[in-house]
């Protein structure tokens, strides 16, 4: 099982199946978005769910604060969806400073 993964901002699609992150999935296809650490930690692939469910089944991510997931947002690096999703990336501006 697979479920669509849409970037409004950048009008791309791609699919992610159950057992993979957004972003590992984004990789698999030649699908650049922007990442750091790959691990939960540096928050650089922070995104806005604007429709759908993410999962983390390592727990809450480091970099995903209590204010972030109140705020609607997600991580691909070690986000799982539990559905189709239509996500808003937040691309790192200059002055964005990696936690790691
Ligand atoms: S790439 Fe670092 S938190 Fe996702």
């Amino acid at each position: 099982m697979s479920f669509k993964v849409t970037v409004s901002n950048s009008d791309t699609s791609f699919s992610v199946e159950t057992d993979e992150s957004i972003l590992a999935a984004a990789k698999r296809q030649n699908i650049s978005l922007p990442y750091g650490c790959d691990n939960g930690v540096c928050g650089a692939c922070i995104y806005r769910i604007i429709e759908g469910e993410v999962r983390y089944p390592d727990g809450q991510p480091f970099a995903l604060l209590d204010e972030d997931i109140e705020a609607g947002k997600g991580l691909c690096c070690v986000g799982y969806p539990v559905s189709d999703m239509v996500i808003e990336l937040e691309y790192p501006d200059e002055d964005f400073e990696p936690w790691v």
